[in-house]
């Protein structure tokens, strides 16, 4: 059973370490470095083993659109098809809405992918000789549901992903923008409930990114799947991220919001990172003020600061003043109190 609180994902110490014998090469490292990932990880690296995912452990809310971010060959690919079961984990706990899917078998995972997970990969793998209509209801047609239902539900996610007039194309004779369109629409088709996609705008042109980029905004709002979404581009990490995991070889080394990961990076990595983004607009005015209901009241030079305002706007409309400010909810309510000149030190940090 599910209720509001259980995660959508959970992940607890998970390892995926390539080589034969890993399992045990795991256990023997890990007791011989006194439970330390870390010492384990080079133990197994000295065996010849390659420890790609190491100790990872999150959870993802449900309805969360949740960023895996890391450069080439930090382990990304492989946490997430560790934790959708493409993989078996070598160790660690993976529950999928509070089930867990190390321990279900092989009929429960077949149900599992076919009704609950939606995978997206960066190379969609569209069958040449279908059309556009019938690549996408094809997870249906694996269901057993009748060619008018599935078609019916085709229609309505080709719409969705905005390739209505293209049905009874090839995908040779699409656009590399409008087949990760139509992959997009396959793994819509059954109503997933956690959907994981491994890089699927990589291979894009930037322009067509940031549209599909902003089409996918618009069908998570209308959807609320929860999202594990890989990427190696912290741009496109921040603008569509709830959280970001950064990971690092093989480890993640800072799970925080687009703010968190801008204004306060845990180590240089993470600061090599966000160095070229533009902290004004990425960061807002919430993660810097002070909350409380100390703060000072509503007067004729309360400039109006309201919690989502980018750090860049808010200090336009407080630069030229001494004192803090109160900082307003949505509603106007007051919320908290920001110092003027602690916008601009959030602006500045780290800057060279
Ligand atoms: N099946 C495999 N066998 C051995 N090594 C693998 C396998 N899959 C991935 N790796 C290694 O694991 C590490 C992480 O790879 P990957 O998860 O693909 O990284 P990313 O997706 O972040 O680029 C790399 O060193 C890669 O070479
Ligand atoms: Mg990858």
């Amino acid at each position: 059973m599910t209720d509001a609180k259980t995660p959508a994902i959970t992940c607890r110490n998970v390892w995926q370490v390539f080589g034969s014998g890993a399992k045990q090469a795991l256990s023997t490292a890990l007791s011989g470095s006194g439970n330390d990932p870390q010492g384990a990880a080079d133990q197994l690296l000295k065996g010849g083993f390659i420890p790609a995912v190491q100790d990872v452990s999150f959870d993802v809310a449900e309805g969360e659109l949740f960023v895996i971010m890391g450069l080439s060959g930090s382990g990304k690919s492989t946490l997430i098809r560790a934790i959708s079961r493409l993989l078996q984990a070598t160790a660690g706990e993976i529950r999928i809405e509070g089930e867990d899917i190390v321990a279900a078998g092989k009929q429960r995972m077949i149900e599992l992918r076919r009704n609950t997970l939606g995978m997206v990969f960066q190379h969609f793998g569209l069958f040449p000789h279908m059309t556009v209509a019938e690549n996408v209801a094809y997870p249906l047609r694996v269901q057993g549901i009748g060619r008018s239902q599935r078609m019916a539900k085709a229609q309505e996610v080709i719409d969705l992903v905005g390739l209505g007039g293209r049905e009874e194309n090839f995908p040779r004779e699409l656009s590399g923008g409008q087949r990760q369109r139509v992959g997009i629409a396959r793994s819509l088709v059954t109503d997933c409930k956690v959907w994981f996609l491994d890089e699927p705008f990589s291979a894009l042109d930037p322009l067509i990114r940031r549209q599909l980029q902003d089409e996918f905004l618009q069908i998570q709002a209308k959807l609320k799947t929860t999202i594990v979404f890989i990427t190696h581009d912290i741009n496109e990490a921040l603008k569509l991220a709830d959280r970001i995991a950064i990971m690092r070889d093989g480890r993640i080394v800072q799970i925080g919001t687009p703010a968190d990961i801008v204004l306060r990076p845990a180590d240089d990595y993470v600061r090599e990172f966000s160095k070229d983004v533009a902290k004004g607009q990425h960061a807002h005015v919430r993660s810097v003020m002070q909350s409380g209901p100390d703060a000072p009241v509503a007067g004729p030079d309360d400039p109006g600061l309201k919690t989502g305002m980018t750090l860049d706007a808010a200090l336009a409309r407080c630069m030229s003043l001494y004192e803090p400010v109160p900082v307003h909810d949505d509603s106007g309510a007051i919320v908290g109190t920001v110092h003027p000149a602690d916008l601009a030190a959030a602006l500045q940090a780290d800057e060279t």
